[in-house]
């Protein structure tokens, strides 16, 4: 386990429904009254239960986080939602570069930086997501992809704006697939990430960075990959949406 503090994401993407919100938002904070302040849990519901997930979860120790930003502050953006209105409904957190925005939706690397930036600027803390597909790890170009997200993303940002930031390592084929990479590959991808952080930044803040996994982590393999001091915690999709099996992993993470 890494000497950083544990970092744990519950991305329930597109699901749930008003009922359903509370109820998975209740079971959680229930669940996770003996771990009050062993690490940072963020749950990230869909848009319109941001509110109503954050009045539930309002005086306990989990925060609450959107999936996605606006790059832009306010104005004629239909569709898109600004870092101050998440703010203002009590969100903390926000996802950034998710693979099923960058490649369900077409989100360039340049877009990514944007929102960052802006999300960073206006207070919100920010999980940077990135990963290589398939065909990028079966061509060798993990570290490449990683690299060039990474670079254009944290573009002009000044470490300590970074503080509020974690990366979440995604390998985009590993995403809902039931698939995961060795412990020894997601552990090269880390380091690897380490890496640019260090010639972007210096080692001493790349040191201070939080990395978390993402990608079909389940209550049966999260302690195989939080056994190295390179993996800070997970991006939760899928186990995310049973109470059970997400307090599990914060369990086995926040231990
Ligand atoms: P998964 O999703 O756990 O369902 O693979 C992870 C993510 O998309 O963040």
């Amino acid at each position: 386990m890494s000497q950083r503090r544990p970092f744990i994401g519950g991305n329930w993407k597109m699901n749930t429904d008003h009922a359903s919100a509370v109820e998975l938002a209740e079971q959680v904070i229930a669940g996770l009254q003996d771990h009050a302040d062993s690490g940072d849990v963020v749950l990230c519901p869909p848009y319109p239960y941001l509110d109503l997930v954050g009045r539930t979860i309002l005086s306990s120790p989990v925060a609450l986080g959107a999936q996605d930003v606006s790059p832009e502050a306010s104005g004629a953006f239909t569709g898109e939602v600004s870092a101050s209105m998440l703010l203002d409904v009590g969100a903390r957190w926000t996802l950034v570069g998710h693979s099923e925005r960058r490649h369900g939706l077409g989100e360039s690397d340049a877009l990514v930086g944007r929102k960052l930036a802006r999300a960073l600027q206006s207070g919100l803390k920010v999980v940077l997501c990135c990963g290589e597909t398939q065909e990028e790890r079966a061509s060798g170009k993990t570290d490449e992809v990683n690299r060039r997200q990474l670079e254009i993303a944290l573009e002009g940002l000044e470490p300590a704006a970074l503080d509020a930031m974690v990366i979440a390592y995604e390998p985009v084929w590993a995403i809902g697939t039931g698939l995961t990479p060795s412990l020894e590959d997601a552990e090269a991808a880390h380091l690897a990430i380490r890496s640019v952080l260090g010639s972007l930044y210096d080692d001493q803040f790349a040191a201070s960075v939080r990395i978390v996994y993402g990608g079909s982590m389940k209550p049966t393999n999260v302690a195989q990959f939080i056994s190295s001091p390179e993996i800070d915690g997970g991006l939760i999709g899928g186990a995310s949406l049973k109470a059970e099996d997400f307090l599990a992993i914060c369990r086995e993470i926040l231990a």
